[in-house]
């Protein structure tokens, strides 16, 4: 299989974000929502300021109602589907889309064109 193993589909429960550390940097530098057998990838950086990390805690990604991805920073929100600032300081800005394949064991692998060394 190519690609860098990310984790199971089953390890992320339905409706749910998880963050991810594939360098083994110390710092999760990946986040991904699923929803059914649905899922969304992004770098764990907002656009607000360039690296800065989503989450205030582990896992902390999304918002109460589960429908949009915050970051503990300041506040802004971003649409699930796009990954595109959609209420706060970086309006109409966007998180980073990773391509990943999900193949029928429900592995979830980054695509070898994910150059992780760019990866905050
Ligand atoms: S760093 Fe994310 S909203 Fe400011």
């Amino acid at each position: 299989m190519s690609g860098h193993f990310l984790c199971r589909l089953d390890d992320i429960p339905d409706g749910e974000a998880r963050g991810f550390d594939p360098l083994r940097s110390g710092q999760d530098t990946v986040l991904a929502i699923r929803r059914g057998r649905t899922l969304h990838l992004y770098r764990d950086a907002c656009p607000h300021h360039g690296t800065t990390p989503m989450a205030w805690r582990k896992d902390a990604y999304l918002n109460a109602q589960r429908d949009r991805i915050v970051c503990s920073a300041h506040g802004a929100q971003f649409d699930i589907e796009t990954g595109t600032c959609i209420l706060g300081p970086c309006l109409g800005q966007s998180l980073t889309a990773l391509p990943f394949t999900l193949n029928d064991r429900g592995e979830i692998h980054l695509t070898t064109d994910t150059n992780l060394e760019t990866l905050p």
